[in-house]
């Protein structure tokens, strides 16, 4: 039988770097297949969504990945037009979602709620953003990003900018790049630096530096991942009126970069790159989306069959 198989995804500290890369496998091949092949892998199977946050990729990449190895979706994306609205909790709405699906995807507010989902759902569940804890299946992607574009992740030199407090793009990273030999440089305003209470366990796998100063460390990187200001997670607005706007990578800073240095975002971007970089060639933030919905793929199909596809 596969591991993956009828597991959840809640946190990427569940991975090592063995499943890490083998999940990395499985996305090659699927890339790979041709598309008719491709969507025996979940044909006759069913994904369903509960965002109780807005999505724009991460819903629609696995809409457009289940699609594409022949499952179908269905799901709610606006959880004002719910059962929520009268009153319906979390957890019978979970009950309920898995009465329906093979498998769940939850994007929620609070931290921990999808392993409260797990708790209760009989079919596997997928966490697609708590919080500010974690998005695990975004750091699948952009660690399959990183190797896909720079050949390698052991031995790179990595920055990330921007809001390391409350970005959990971040911390999913963070503790993926922990499975490999890399050096981390950590870009933030004093107000924004990783919360202490994920320090301790990140510094156990990682080596990090911490400074404000986005120009330091430009010339030696070969990623720089770069993160929105989450205005929507800060207790009031005159704290991010602060901070907005802080960094703003464009073709001046790019200039001071390694030719073959990539940049990378999660998105949704504000301000946070100009868009002349777009056009560049060391823009990859496309193709980082781009390959989420491969991975995600991957990953679905893994779960959803017991033999691997
Ligand atoms: N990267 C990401 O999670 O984007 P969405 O919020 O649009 O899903």
């Amino acid at each position: 039988m596969n591991e993956f198989y009828q597991k959840d995804i809640i946190s990427i500290k569940d991975f090592s770097k063995d499943q890490l890369e083998e999940i990395f496998a499985s996305t090659d091949k699927i890339m790979q297949l041709n598309s008719s092949d491709r969507r025996e892998i979940c044909k006759g199977k069913t994904l369903g969504y509960l965002f109780y946050e807005p999505s724009t990729r991460t819903r629609l990449s696995f809409d457009s990945a289940m699609a594409s190895i022949g499952g179908n979706s269905l799901g709610i994306s606006d959880i004002s037009s719910s059962s929520t609205q009268k009153g319906e909790s979390l957890s019978d709405t979970v009950r309920i979602m898995s009465i329906y699906s093979d498998i769940l995807v939850l994007r929620h507010t609070l931290d921990g709620s999808s392993r409260f989902a797990s708790e209760i759902s009989e079919k596997p569940v997928i966490n697609a953003g708590s919080g500010t804890e974690e998005h695990p299946t975004q750091a699948i992607q952009d660690l399959f990003t990183i190797k896909k574009e720079k050949k390698k992740i052991d031995g790179l030199k990595i920055g990330i900018v921007g809001d390391l407090k409350y970005g959990r793009t971040v911390y999913s990273l963070l503790y993926g790049l922990g499975n490999y030999d890399v050096d981390v440089r950590l870009i933030s305003p004093e107000s924004l630096r990783i919360r202490s209470d994920s320090t301790y366990e990140i510094k156990k796998k990682l080596d990090f530096t911490e400074t404000t100063d986005i120009e330091e460390y430009l010339d030696e990187l070969d990623v720089l991942y770069v993160t929105r200001i989450q205005k929507e997670r800060f207790p009031d607005e005159e704290e991010y009126l602060k901070v907005k706007g802080s960094y703003v990578v464009g073709l001046n800073m790019l200039k001071r970069m390694k030719d073959d240095s990539i940049i990378l975002h999660p998105l949704p971007r504000i301000d946070e790159i100009s868009s002349d970089v777009d056009k560049t060639k060391n823009a990859k933030y496309f193709e980082q989306a781009e390959y989420g919905k491969h991975t995600r793929a991957a990953l679905l199909g893994m779960i959803l069959n017991e033999n691997g596809f």
